[in-house]
């Protein structure tokens, strides 16, 4: 008789009935914790992803590889660029010249030069008849092809050409163009070879 009458767990007729109870407080509040804890780690983590790179780049090594680069390397790169657009259609993007067309750069003394002014007269004022390159005559016109560029544009290019092809020679300065420049004035002289080597070098 006592058995029929018992709350829980049991219907009366021996079947086991469910019933509902609360869960503990101590589970809700580890979960809680560990979600807490499991977000801050992932937040710290990135979520494994890195804080510094994102698709479509895989690592910063990658990454480094676009940067812009600095001093030298970029003066280079700009004095390339340059020389391959207003001197490399006739002089050769491998600075060897081209016959009947330009001396070659490669090599030249011109270029080579201890001091720049010979060497920055020519693109600033242009060469006037007969100039020796490598012990071979040349004996045709270069208009002033680099004073329209700006003074660290045309160092850039001398620079670049300089130091390449073999060439081993010192940078040439923005401040070196400024005042050759300024030496030649307002009503610039293609000069020969000949007339060139009167000046100091
Ligand atoms: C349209 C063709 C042409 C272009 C473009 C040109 N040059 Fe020249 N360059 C010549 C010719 C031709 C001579 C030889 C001139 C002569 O015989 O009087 C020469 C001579 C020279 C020389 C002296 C000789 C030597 O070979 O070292 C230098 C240095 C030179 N050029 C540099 C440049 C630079 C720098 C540029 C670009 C800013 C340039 N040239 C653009 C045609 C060109």
């Amino acid at each position: 008789m006592s058995d029929e009458t018992k709350p829980c767990c049991s219907s009366g007729n021996g079947e086991p009935t469910a019933t509902r109870s609360t869960a503990p407080m101590w589970i809700i509040v580890v979960t809680l914790v560990l979600l807490f804890t499991g977000g801050l780690f992932l937040d710290s983590h990135s979520g494994w992803f890195d804080k510094n790179v994102y698709a479509p780049y895989q690592s910063s090594a990658q990454l480094e590889s676009f940067q812009p680069k600095s001093g030298a390397q970029a003066v280079l790169a700009r004095g390339k660029g340059i020389y391959e657009s207003v001197c490399g259609i006739c002089h050769g993007s491998d600075g060897l010249g081209k016959p009947g067309q330009a001396p070659p750069l490669a090599g030249s003394e011109w270029v080579m030069a201890k001091g720049v002014k010979r060497l920055l007269h020519i693109p600033l004022a242009g060469v006037a008849g007969v100039i020796q390159v490598g012990g071979k005559d040349w004996n045709m016109n270069m208009a002033a092809m680099g004073a329209a560029l700006s003074d660290d544009d045309l160092a850039a290019v001398l620079t670049y050409v300089r130091s390449s092809w073999g060439n081993k020679a010192g940078v040439v300065t923005g401040d070196d163009v400024k005042s050759v420049r300024a030496e030649i004035g307002k009503s610039p002289q293609p000069m020969s070879g000949d007339q060139m080597m009167k000046m100091p070098e």
